[in-house]
């Protein structure tokens, strides 16, 4: 039975919904002065976390107290859970900034991100290390086999034989020292809730320990930390890494912070000899009571329908998970508005597709989170006239009949502004992180571009060495090639957004 009848399609209701598509589009503007403006607030906020608990920003104190340098070396295990895939790797550090790594990767039952027990999930994660293990690292597997036939307690074998394994959990946990933290709540999906408030660590050692693995979890660390170690032992660059970022399903940033910033109780204990100390922000959190973050009614309706209202309302307008969601609920509002034509014009005569008005009730485009964000993607990516990939991904993936060209521009207009705000948000959170962190701030009085009437004054007084050295100088500053090693801020990231979102950066920056 369709659900919308066939209305009659005309030239000009076809104009109708382009305009319709750039009304949305506009809504979903983040001018300069709102990215300012947010970046003030950004700051405020890293700085209330950094006093006191309970803030809309966590600023995670997670008692890594340096960064690599390239020069560490060693086998050890490495586990990653906090999206989509749990990932089991080895990695061997070669002490040169290079490594090689050998892992393996399994999509997570949807079942146990809601599971009844955490208990389900986290053995669920030991077998996956333990085949791991089999498969690529049997002698050591071999190994603590031999022993677990003479020696009973797990501590009993914990020798040269076992992995020191890094733990990777992407969700905000009270971390009380480098292998013990404590859930604060899930986020992107996942919900269990004898889960929270216990040890993630302790979870995961116990099922380790059930299998009579040769694994010690050795420390347990945010995606953001992982990102901003990996950037900072591989990284080339003179100074030492200041962020780690991800825009992936979910967005979060752990960067280096001084010690004596934090003043806010921590319970743990660690290192303060280097002053010190990584700092997980959380800032998925950032602006939870909307004072600058932008406010559609889309956002609303994606809010009130999640399972955190709330909760996480910076991620919701930038992280994978959410920006296909944001489209989704753009397309279904304007196909209630029987004045557009979307997804049912059959009139063009450049479309090649036979269109009909029929879409079921049960089509994806009707389903919470039925659109995945890699429409976002494929919509920037394709530029060809008759955007042919866009047209079927959307009949393929909305579970739309037939899509016209117009369509396909309409989803495009949309889907372009909901990714380039996502990116100017993006750009917020990485401007408030240099800016806290003082990295622009020239200490002393360095000389600024000498100004034209000085040069002018050079080239009268016969100066002309200086008079031509300071104007290469501004023309290299113009074009950006006066770049200093010394000032280069050096930012890791990973993410699937940033990754495969076609100038997701170019529009960050
Ligand atoms: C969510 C989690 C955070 C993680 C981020 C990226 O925001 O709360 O811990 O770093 O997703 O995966």
């Amino acid at each position: 039975r369709p659900f919308y009848t066939e209305a009659p399609t005309s030239r000009p209701r076809k104009m109708a919904l382009s305009a319709e598509a750039e009304r949305i589009a506009a809504e979903f503007e983040f001018n300069d002065s709102n990215v300012n403006r947010a970046v003030l607030e950004f700051v405020a906020e890293m700085n209330e976390g950094l006093e006191k608990n309970a803030t809309y920003m966590s600023q995670i104190p997670t008692y890594v107290t340096g960064v690599p340098n390239g020069t560490e070396k060693g086998l050890y295990l490495a586990v990653d859970l906090g999206g989509t895939n749990f990932r089991v790797c080895s990695i061997n550090l070669h002490g040169d900034t290079t490594f090689s790594i050998t892992q393996s990767k399994v999509a997570i039952p949807r079942e146990l991100m809601v599971a009844n027990t955490a208990q389900e999930l986290f053995s669920f994660l030991a077998k996956q290390i333990e085949l791991f293990l089999k498969e690529h690292h049997n002698d050591h597997f071999e190994a603590s086999i031999k022993r677990r036939q003479t020696i009973s307690s797990p501590e009993g074998y914990r020798d040269e034989n076992f992995f020191r394994l890094g733990f990777t959990f992407s969700f905000p946990v009270h971390q009380v020292g480098i292998n013990k933290g404590n859930l604060i709540r899930w986020t992107k999906g996942f919900g269990i809730a004898d889960a929270v408030g216990q040890d993630v660590c302790g979870m995961l050692q116990k099922e380790i320990d059930n299998l009579k693995l040769p694994v010690k979890v050795a420390a347990l660390v945010n995606d953001t930390v992982g990102t901003l170690m990996a950037r900072s032992y591989t990284s080339p660059g003179k100074t030492s890494t200041l962020l780690g970022a991800i825009f992936g399903t979910g967005t979060n940033g752990a960067y280096v912070e001084k010690l004596s910033k934090i003043t806010k109780d921590m319970e743990g204990e660690f290192d303060s000899s280097t002053g010190l100390m990584v700092v997980n922000t959380e800032w998925g959190s950032f602006d939870n009571g909307l004072k600058v973050l932008p406010n559609t009614k889309y956002d609303e309706i994606l809010d009130k329908d999640s399972i955190n209202p709330g909760i996480q309302m910076f991620e919701k307008r930038v992280s994978g998970m959410f920006l296909g969601e944001i489209l989704r609920t753009v397309l279904v509002e304007m196909l209630k508005n029987s004045s557009i034509s979307l997804f049912r014009d059959d009139t063009s005569a450049n479309n090649d597709y036979h269109s009909t008005t029929e879409i079921k009730r049960d089509a994806a485009i009707y389903k919470q989170w039925g659109v995945d964000s890699s429409i976002l993607s494929v919509a920037e990516a394709d530029n060809s006239s008759g955007l042919k990939t866009l047209r079927q991904f959307i009949e393929k993936d909305l579970g739309v009949l037939a899509a016209s060209l117009e369509d396909a521009q309409a989803v495009k207009t949309i889907a372009h502004a909901i990714a380039v705000r996502a990116a100017r948000l993006a750009g917020v959170a990485l401007a408030g992180v240099v800016l806290q962190t003082g990295r622009l701030d020239k200490p002393g009085s360095e000389p600024g571009p000498k100004s034209a009437a000085a040069i002018a004054q050079d080239v009268k007084s016969g100066k002309l060495a200086e008079a031509a050295s300071a104007t290469a100088n501004k023309l290299a500053d113009t074009a950006g090639l006066a770049v200093n090693e010394d000032e280069i801020v050096d930012i890791g990231v990973d993410g699937s957004l940033v990754e495969f979102y076609p100038g997701f950066e170019d529009y960050m920056r």
